[in-house]
């Protein structure tokens, strides 16, 4: 299963929402590997700490080996790093991807992506894309490698102008590159089931036929400790209510 998560929008919950799925598929046992393709690296920091800024290789050596005629390439596997948890690796990012971007997509290096998952895939029982807050070469060559997309979304209202964008350049990918490509749904990230407004929208939503996942994540200091101590929810504090959603959202997303 090759899953990921995207918006357009910066700030909705990508990188954390992609870390703590991870984690949790980790921990049940599932061989996972996170891929991160923001610039911004946050959840390689997130599940690296520190060493984040000094490791190699990295997601940027293996595009920059692309651009690069070798006849041997590495294979995508010698990208992948250990984390300190069980079952979990990751293709870190680096902030020199985004100086690559437009050589890559002017020598048309759009399927390299899907070429390096394709491989990856036979270790993994779950491979994990984060990408960066934009519609670009990268979230593109995620749209096209993966198998599904899981939307999150926080509940104001520019969020809802652009998640109709979100909707048709998703349509658009699938179209006219990856035909399999399914949207598992919209997850509500930082819900506030008390206050009338977001309940409101995502009635709104539902009426016109968006697919709004059951799950909710509400909104919790606790992640803000999760980020810093990079200890993703279910190792922080399993217990607690934002860890236990995780798991139901997870579980909400398990092929029936
Ligand atoms: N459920 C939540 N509760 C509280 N804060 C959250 C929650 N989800 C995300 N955040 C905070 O919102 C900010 C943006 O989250 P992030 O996952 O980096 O979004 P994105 O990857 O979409 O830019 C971070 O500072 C994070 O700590
Ligand atoms: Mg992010």
């Amino acid at each position: 299963m090759k899953r990921v998560i995207f918006n357009q929008k910066g700030g909705v919950g990508k990188s954390t929402i992609a870390v703590n799925l991870a984690s949790i598929a980790a921990h049940q046992g599932k061989k996972t590997l996170l891929i991160d393709m923001d610039p911004q690296c946050n959840s390689s920091r997130y599940l690296l700490g520190e060493a984040a800024k000094q490791i190699a290789p990295t997601l940027a050596n293996y595009f920059e080996q692309t651009l690069n005629f070798v006849i041997y390439p590495k294979p995508a596997s010698s990208y992948v790093h250990a984390t300190r948890f069980e079952n979990l690796s990751v293709i870190p990012s680096h902030p020199e991807i985004g100086e690559l971007q437009s050589k890559l997509e002017s020598r048309h290096k759009i399927y390299k992506l899907r070429d390096a998952l394709k491989e990856l895939a036979k270790d993994y029982d779950e491979i994990i894309l984060d990408t960066p807050p934009a519609y670009n070469f990268f979230t593109q060559s995620a749209l096209i490698a993966a198998d599904c997309c899981l939307i999150p979304f926080d509940c104001d209202d520019f969020s809802r102008q652009a998640l109709y964008t979100l909707m048709n350049n998703v349509g658009e990918i699938k179209a006219d590159h990856n035909p399999a490509l399914t949207i598992e749904g919209i997850v509500v990230n930082q819900f506030q089931p008390r206050a009338s407004l977001p309940q409101r929208m995502v009635n709104e939503l539902i009426a016109e036929g968006l697919p709004v996942l059951d799950s909710k994540l509400s909104s919790s200091i606790r992640i803000r400790e999760s980020h810093e101590q990079c200890l993703p929810m279910i190792h922080l504090d399993a217990r607690h209510k934002l860890s236990q959603e995780f798991l139901a959202l997870y579980q909400e997303l398990q092929p029936v």
